[in-house]
């Protein structure tokens, strides 16, 4: 294949790495810098320039995007994707994980473990949102922070408050997190590529700094993960949309707490740690894909107007229980169903003869017109319970 490489530092270890592992494997391979493109919306298709000139032809990119091009680098990203050149990394999927807020809030609601955290404006909240992930000592971070640059441990409340206060006055955006005690200075970074983690190591705070950041003085060495870590690593990364990725995650005491996913993970650390391939295993997942490329279903999907997706309950409004798929009358109503959900199993692709269970839900894809009466009604938040303040009811007289 051809490969571009869209990197702004050609003599860093990772871009050599990555570099050599493709020329080994026989690819043509070249490093471009990512600042040099010109995204061109001029004639009838998409295009790129290159340093002024018209890009030749690629079959994938391996973006390398630093944290100081974000906005200009995702969008060269994104262009290659409207060309069909294959990313592993979308632009989307680099915007979600760069914004460690951002990140939180898509990981939330898929079940992974994070550290607590708040997120407020008004000086009014500061100080709840400081009990509500547990109190002090309590972790302050700026939204876009790398190296351990910007994440700060305030070990009173009154601390965190002012720390708090002062970046806002400077516009700084900060998020309020429960301070992993047990993790003693200590995380994991798994190297995700593609639905497997290659490579894992832990890094170890140096003396009592509690960043293990390697540029904060922090060690490494290799780890073998638990299944439990090694399924947040991959999910996490799949829900992100990174398919090379360097997810780091503190260990609790009820398991791994996702922190952040990286979307350029440097090679060198975990290399050298491990002794592994990293390199070599990103070129042979990029090579595959190349090959049999997957398509952004939510993007093309929403081309046929009229058409789209949703999540039929079977015990919702259509009383399918007991029916096979064949029965349920889905196809002839121009339902197709894509997966079928049963507790924590997805059958992809149910055959007609499979009975439908109470529990189930079925991702479908069809009329929306057809789907919209067979939505259940939406899912209603548990409330908290909060007990009221005891005061005298007064008396009807
Ligand atoms: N909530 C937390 N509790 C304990 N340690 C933390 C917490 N958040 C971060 N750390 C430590 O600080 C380091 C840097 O935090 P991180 O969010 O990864 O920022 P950066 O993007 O700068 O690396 C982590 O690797 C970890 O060692
Ligand atoms: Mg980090």
């Amino acid at each position: 294949m051809k490969l571009a490489i869209l990197s702004r530092a050609p003599h860093a270890y990772s871009t050599q790495r990555l570099r050599a592992a493709a020329e080994q494997r026989g690819h043509d391979v070249r490093v471009l810098n990512t600042l040099r493109f010109a995204i061109d919306l001029v004639g009838p298709e998409p295009d790129l320039q290159y340093r002024g000139r018209p890009l030749s032809d690629y079959d994938a990119i391996l973006p390398r995007i630093g944290n100081s091009i974000t906005y200009f680098g995702t969008a060269v990203v994104r262009q290659f994707e409207q060309m069909d050149v294959y990313t592993p990394n979308t632009a989307n999927g680099i915007t979600n994980a760069r914004d460690k807020l951002r990140a939180n809030q898509i990981l939330s609601r898929h079940n992974i473990g994070m550290p607590a955290t708040a997120f407020v404006r008004n000086r009014a909240d500061v100080r709840p949102a400081i009990q509500l992930v547990g109190g002090a000592p309590v972790v302050i971070k700026l939204l876009e922070g790398t190296q351990g640059i910007g994440v700060i441990l305030a070990p009173e409340v009154k601390v965190a408050e002012a720390i708090i206060e002062t970046l806002h006055s400077t516009k700084q955006n900060v998020l309020i997190q429960r301070f992993i005690a047990e993790s003693r200075g200590r995380d994991i970074r798994a190297l995700v590529v593609g639905d497997r983690v290659v490579a894992a190591m832990r890094r170890v705070a140096s003396g009592d700094e509690f960043r293990s950041n390697v540029h904060r003085g922090g060690t490494v060495e290799p780890v073998e993960l638990s299944p439990e870590y090694e399924q947040a690593a991959v999910r996490s990364a799949q829900i992100m949309g990174l398919k090379v990725a360097g997810v780091d995650m503190l260990e609790g005491n009820e398991g791994p707490l996702v922190m952040e996913v990286n979307s350029s993970p440097g090679l060198q650390g975990i290399e050298t740690a491990t002794n592994l391939d990293v390199a070599g295993a990103i070129i042979d997942y990029i090579g595959g894909q190349v090959a049999f490329p997957e398509i952004d279903v939510r993007q093309r999907l929403t081309v046929s107007t009229g058409y789209g997706v949703a999540e039929l309950l079977v015990h919702g409004a259509a009383d399918l229980v007991g029916k096979t798929l064949g029965e349920s009358g889905l196809w002839e109503r121009d339902i197709t169903v894509l997966t079928l959900h049963r507790g924590t199993n997805v059958i992809p692709n149910p055959r007609k003869g499979v009975v439908l269970e109470a529990e189930d839900r079925m991702l479908c894809f069809g009329k929306l017109e057809e789907m919209r009466s067979m939505v259940p009604e939406r899912r209603r938040r548990r409330a908290k319970v909060r007990r009221l303040p005891k005061q005298p009811i007064p008396e009807v007289s």
